[in-house]
């Protein structure tokens, strides 16, 4: 039987996981957080005191690391060497050392195979940077989900403010930017929009309008008679 898959790809901010994860429980897809994995390798390197500027300290270890995946209640856990470490990967130290490892062949190769034997066996949400480029190429519908980087930056201050971190918001814009820029221009799978992705600026939408316009599409594409 077909596996039906949805691509999201966009910088950081953009709404990827929210609106990936909404959609997943709508239609009771498997939702795959792929910078998950990238931020678990990123935090085996920070734990082992490997900078992960090192390429070739990286890659070594990264071939002696186990990353897998569980679904607890259908919220995605990652594993590294066996140890839960979904909790310990959100923070932007983390994600800095995430955009700096993916820009490694070993990596990226350890991470897209882990990703399509997951699409291989369910209908799967995944959203990431080159999903419908590299990942899930024949995906049934491929999203480049953008913002604004004031609309991002805010979001992610939003969020730090209502855990009662107080931060501030050029800072956050900044470190977006850079991050992006650093995704944008690495030489293996840059992030970038699929030619067959559909452009989706969630910079003055709602995260209902956005969950609403991408099923909408799914609806469209597949003919309406999976839904
Ligand atoms: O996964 P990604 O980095 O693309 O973004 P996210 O973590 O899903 O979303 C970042 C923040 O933006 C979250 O706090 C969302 O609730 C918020 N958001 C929003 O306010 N409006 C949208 N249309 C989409 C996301
Ligand atoms: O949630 P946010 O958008 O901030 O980042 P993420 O999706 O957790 O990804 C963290 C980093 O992992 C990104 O900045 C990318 O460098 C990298 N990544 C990637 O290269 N390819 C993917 N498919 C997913 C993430």
């Amino acid at each position: 039987m077909k596996n039906y898959n949805i691509a999201i790809d966009g910088p950081a901010g953009a709404g990827k996981s929210t609106i990936a994860k909404n959609i997943a429980k709508k239609l009771q897809y498997i939702y795959v957080d792929t910078g998950a994995m990238y931020r678990a390798m990123a935090l085996s390197m920070m734990r082992q005191g490997i900078s992960t500027e090192n390429e070739e300290a990286v890659s070594k270890a990264c071939s002696l690391i186990k990353i897998t995946i569980e679904y607890i209640d259908g919220l995605q856990q990652v594993k590294l060497n066996g140890e839960n470490v979904t909790a310990f990967i959100r923070d932007e130290e983390v994600g800095k050392n995430a955009s700096v490892v993916a820009r490694y062949n070993t990596v990226r190769k350890k991470m897209v195979e882990l990703q399509q034997s997951l699409a291989s066996s369910s209908n799967v949400i995944m959203d990431g940077r080159d999903i419908g480029t590299v990942v899930l190429p024949s995906a049934d519908l491929k999203i480049f989900l953008t913002a604004s980087s004031k609309t991002r930056a805010f979001r992610r201050w939003k969020e730090l403010e209502e855990k009662g971190i107080l931060s501030n918001i050029d800072d956050i814009e900044a470190d977006i930017i850079n991050r992006d820029r650093q995704d944008m221009n690495r030489e293996i799978s840059p992030l970038r929009q699929a030619e067959d992705a559909v452009l989706v600026d969630s910079s003055n939408l709602t995260i209902d309008e956005v969950i609403d316009k991408i099923i909408l599409l799914f609806k469209e594409k597949c003919k309406g008679d999976l839904i």
